[in-house]
């Protein structure tokens, strides 16, 4: 059976394609999911791919993605700077997480250069748009092959 990645999505990236095109680009969502399952199957890996805008769904996804995945990208948009409750989730499991965001939020206001996952994550990918997704996908794939 294939190796499984979840890709977890935060608040708002369900508009993606029509919010804020010039920050996030014009590419939806599953349009984003499409790309990214297509590279992950170039690597014989399979994705569970999801959105929420509920912070302890996104804690409940990745406890379960802690059994039941080998991989996990996480884009927690503006959880990312305020959750110590995903920062605790990650903590908790095995699974390596790679953090990743559309756009260079170093580039951006203040507020979003602190980070509550970034230390417990294996590695970020932030400012390539959805090209990131595809990153991650090759950063987890190598890290299954190396492993
Ligand atoms: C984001 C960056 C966050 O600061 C922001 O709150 C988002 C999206 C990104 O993908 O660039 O919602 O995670």
């Amino acid at each position: 059976m294939a190796k499984k990645i979840a890709v977890l999505n935060g608040p708002n990236l369900n508009l993606l394609g029509t919010r804020e095109p010039d920050t996030y680009g014009t590419m939806s969502l599953s349009e984003i999911e499409t790309l990214t399952t297509k590279q992950a199957e170039s690597h014989g890996l399979s994705v569970d791919f999801r959105q929420s805008n509920v912070e302890g769904e996104l804690v409940n996804w990745l406890q379960d993605a802690g059994k039941n995945c080998s991989g996990i990208i996480l884009n927690a948009a503006a959880y990312t700077h305020t959750s110590i409750a995903l920062h605790d989730a990650i903590a908790a499991i095995d699974t390596p997480v790679i953090e990743v965001h559309l756009s260079n939020v170093f580039a951006r206001e203040e507020y979003r250069h602190h980070s509550f996952i970034s230390d417990v994550a294996v590695g970020v990918i932030c400012g390539f748009g959805a090209n990131g997704y595809v990153l991650a996908v090759d950063a987890i794939a190598s890290m299954l092959r190396d492993n």
